[in-house]
């Protein structure tokens, strides 16, 4: 990658040095990634110059706040190719989802309805239909992963889709850092009458989307694991969506007039959104998309490919290692579960820690995914922007070292 000491620089914890003296190798970044400067200071900014509340007071500080709160609104859906009005502010993907659930399946599905989600999803966009199959009887259908090919069964996508009402599906596994053919499970689903809803929290962090071209009814998105905040993420929703919602949270700032009577909520997105907004969260999210906006996504691609590639045909060069990704596949991304057959997840993960290593373990908030991968959880590294070949080698070197002595 281009400059990359120049890049990682901007990135103040990447110099961070472990209390056991280890400098720190963060391969956690599809579990949140780091923040560059430009985005700790303009939250930083927000507190100290300007903090106060948006969209209430007629004040200086208020209307500096109303105005970076919206601009950042602005900034944002177009970095997803969205109008500002099509973005409503979430506290990430969970609340996106939960969103989609509440306000629209809610007043749009009923009894025997069916909903298509995968054995790929998140527990985020499980959960919720689970609650709603519980509430109000709709049939949440699975589709299962290929194990041969390690992808989506589209054989069985399609034999699910027949007669279902909406379709959830995961961009990008959490787990095997698989893409998922989205553009022809958008089109298949909309022949079939199925709206479709995007869970974007790892995508996002890995190519440009964009909401218009992708044609997605709902994409459910989350700063945190692209370079921004968290406890702030966005739902965007199409037009002819958003006006067959009812309200979600209920309060202030959605409503259009209250009576001891009665009340009247506002229209579209604006109807979406209740209480004091998350605005430094906003402002630090519209600093990482102009961050993220001076990235050539083509080659921050093929930069995460290369380091993924090495890791993991190193990985599988050590004895014991079984590798669960192939990011060697067009369709993946710098995301490897991986497992030795001896070392438990845990141990591994700790082995790795007192190394300097960040990496995640466990079900990933993917059980139905670990049930049919026929483990109870896994280890996983994701790489990201500004890690670097030499950070892939010495974590190669120490992963065999583990597994030599401990395995
Ligand atoms: C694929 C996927 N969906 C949903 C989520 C939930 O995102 P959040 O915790 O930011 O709401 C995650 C987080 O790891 C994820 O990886």
């Amino acid at each position: 990658m281009h400059n990359i000491r120049e890049l990682r620089a901007e990135f103040p914890i990447l110099s961070r040095v472990l209390p056991n003296g280890k400098p720190l190798v963060y391969f956690d970044n599809a579990a949140t990634s780091q923040k560059p400067s430009s985005v700790i200071d303009a939250m930083s900014g927000f507190y100290e110059t300007f903090n106060s509340n948006a969209h209430r007071a007629n004040h200086t500080l208020a209307d500096e706040a109303t105005t970076a709160l919206e601009s950042a609104r602005s900034s944002i859906a177009a970095f997803f190719g969205a109008e500002p009005s099509n973005l409503i502010y979430t506290s990430g993907t969970t609340e996106a989802i939960n969103l989609v659930a509440y306000a629209w399946a809610r007043r749009n599905l009923s009894e025997g309805d069916a909903v298509v989600l995968t054995e790929m999803e998140h527990h985020a966009d499980i959960v919720p239909w689970q609650e709603l199959s519980k509430e109000i009887g709709i049939e949440v259908r699975f589709v299962p992963l290929d194990l041969e090919k390690m992808a989506l069964d589209m054989d069985a996508f399609q034999h699910a889709l027949d007669g279902a009402e909406l379709v959830g599906i995961v961009h990008t596994s959490n787990v095997l850092g698989i893409r998922n053919p989205i553009e022809d499970i958008i089109r298949l689903s909309h022949e079939s009458g199925a709206k479709v809803l995007v869970d974007a929290a790892q995508g996002a962090a890995h190519e440009r989307i964009d909401f218009i071209n992708l044609g997605a009814d709902f994409v459910a998105l989350s700063a945190h694991k692209m370079a921004g905040p968290t406890g702030i993420g966005a739902l965007l929703a199409t037009d002819e969506v958003l006006s067959q919602c009812g309200p979600f949270l209920t309060g202030g700032q959605m409503i259009r007039s209250v009576s001891i009577e009665g009340s009247s909520y506002r229209d579209g997105s604006a109807m979406l959104e209740t209480g004091t907004p998350r605005i430094a969260e906003a402002i630090g999210w519209g600093a990482a998309v102009d961050w993220l906006s001076k990235i050539d996504f083509k080659e921050m691609h093929d930069h995460i490919k290369h380091l993924a590639i090495t890791a993991s045909n190193g990985m599988k060069e050590i004895d014991g290692i079984r590798v669960f990704s192939d990011p060697v596949r067009p369709e993946s991304s710098g995301t490897i579960s991986f497992l030795h057959e001896r070392i438990t997840s845990d141990d591994m993960a700790m082995l790795l820690d007192e190394g300097g290593f960040a990496i995640r373990t466990g079900q990933h908030c993917a059980q139905p995914l670990m049930d049919a991968l026929g483990v109870l959880s896994t280890n996983r590294i994701s790489l990201w922007i500004y890690n670097t070949e030499e950070e892939v080698k010495s974590f190669l070197s120490h992963l065999r070292m583990i597994c030599e002595r401990f395995g």
